[in-house]
């Protein structure tokens, strides 16, 4: 059993909508969950082991959903040390965008950056043609099986 701190940077609630379900699923898996809709940066930012679910939206010209923007800025600017962090992310966006999935793939690279560990490779979320929860649904598996 573990527990999973969902991320979740989200404008429109989407995200927030598919989170909400990977939450459901983790817990129907035994696990145990936090979400953040709003992910405070301090709060979060203890150093103590952790795993990390990040759901995140882009927005803007490859900008964070507005709940994460907060929280994406104090990222940047802080350059923290996370070595004992496990996380994987999950990228939402339109490839209408030229800027498809930025935001998700920024906070993939910072927390590689920050010395985190990736449990699983990034699942991308294209809204112009996926499927949204049955995607994420066969992804979790392997999140699943990663922990
Ligand atoms: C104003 C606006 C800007 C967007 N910019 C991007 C973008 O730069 N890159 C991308 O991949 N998707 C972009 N999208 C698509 C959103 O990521 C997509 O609609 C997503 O489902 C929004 O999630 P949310 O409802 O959780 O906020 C944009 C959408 C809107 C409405």
């Amino acid at each position: 059993m573990s527990h999973i701190d969902i991320l979740v940077a989200t404008t429109s609630g989407n995200t927030e909508y598919l989170a909400d379900q990977l939450s459901d699923q983790l817990i129907a898996a035994g696990h145990t969950t936090e979400l953040h809709y709003e992910p405070d940066y301090q709060q979060l930012m203890t150093g103590d082991p952790a795993i990390w679910l990040c759901c995140i939206a882009s927005h803007g010209a490859g900008d964070y959903a507005d709940s994460m923007l907060d929280f994406a800025e104090q990222l940047s600017a802080q350059q923290p040390h996370l070595p004992l962090l496990r996380y994987a992310v999950i990228a939402v966006g339109d490839s209408n965008y030229d800027t498809y999935c930025a935001a998700g793939r920024d906070c993939d690279e910072r927390l590689q950056q920050a010395g985190a560990t990736r449990l699983v490779s990034r699942l991308e979320i294209d809204m112009a043609t996926d499927d949204p929860e049955q995607k994420s649904t066969d992804w979790l598996r392997s999140f699943i099986a990663a922990l």
